[in-house]
């Protein structure tokens, strides 16, 4: 006889349930968190979002990760201090400095886009070889060596630094012949080591999605950390009762270097959602 499935305990909503309208705070360098904003707003239509693009000192990528470590904790800080109720290092190379590498402590909880990426592949992968891309940063810190061998011990991960894809996404260039040369360069050794599953371990990558995709072929399953991300904040906010219910959620959008340029680029990544863009320097 088959046992009946169990289901996760969810609370109870009615139109009475008691709603947390405080907003989401999300972060990046820059415009590519913005697909983690996307997913986020998606799955969650009745959140408001407070974005920070630390677009004055993006990118992070190729910097130091002590000090992308400080860059994390100024800007936890002010998202903390916009009253957020959860705030999103929307930021492969933020959360690899100060997520994963030596957590630090924050005055409001704040969830990386590692983890849930890492759980994800792991569900995915049937042959135990994963592959992941990212920026230079997030490859040294090896965050996600140590987040793969914690989570699935067998499981083998090949870690692939991809340093031309922020720039190139960042010209608007996700299919040109030359995209396409620079993605089969870099994805080569991945391909070699017959990896059936790959995490886009960096916020532009959703956008290469195409290309990745072409490159390595239909049955290398690609796992976007933006998607899980906003999944695993979905099950973070439904568990404890943070949920909000608010008809139109007027979100805002930071940045710390200049307004204009940052508004440009985003358009690209999240669409007409984006409305005026704030200047704030932290
Ligand atoms: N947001 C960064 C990441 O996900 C990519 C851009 C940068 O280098 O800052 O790692």
């Amino acid at each position: 006889m088959r046992s009946a499935a169990r289901l996760p305990s969810v609370p109870p909503r009615t139109n009475d349930a008691p709603a947390d309208p405080r907003p989401i705070g999300v972060f990046d360098s820059g415009v590519g968190g913005l697909t983690v904003a996307r997913a986020l707003m998606d799955l969650l239509p009745d959140e408001r979002v407070v974005y920070v693009g630390d677009t004055a000192r993006g990118p992070y990528g190729p910097r130091d990760l002590g000090e992308v470590r400080g860059f994390t904790v100024e800007i936890v800080d002010w998202l903390a201090a916009q009253d957020t109720k959860l705030v999103v290092a929307a930021c492969n190379t933020a959360t690899a400095a100060a997520l994963e590498t030596a957590p630090l402590s924050f005055p409001v909880p704040v969830l990386g886009v590692i983890a849930p990426a890492v759980a994800a592949a792991v569900r995915a992968t049937r042959n135990d070889r994963i592959g992941v891309v990212g920026t230079v940063g997030t490859v040294r810190s090896g965050a996600y060596d140590r987040a793969v061998a914690a989570a699935a011990p067998d499981v083998k991960l090949f870690a692939q630094a991809c340093p031309r894809f922020v720039e190139l996404v960042e010209t608007g260039r996700t299919t040109d012949a030359e995209v396409l040369d620079v993605a089969a360069g870099y994805l080569a050794p991945l391909v070699a080591a017959e990896v059936d599953t790959v995490i886009l371990g960096c916020t532009h990558y959703p956008l290469l999605t195409g290309v990745l995709s072409f490159v390595l072929g239909p049955d290398v399953v690609l796992v976007s950390s933006a998607e899980e991300t906003a999944r695993t904040v979905f099950a973070r906010l439904v568990r404890g009762g943070l949920l909000a219910h608010q008809a139109v959620p007027a979100h805002r959008f930071v940045a710390t270097g200049d307004g204009a340029a940052f508004a440009r680029l985003a358009e690209r990544f999240l669409g007409p959602r984006l409305r005026d863009v704030d200047v704030e320097r932290l």
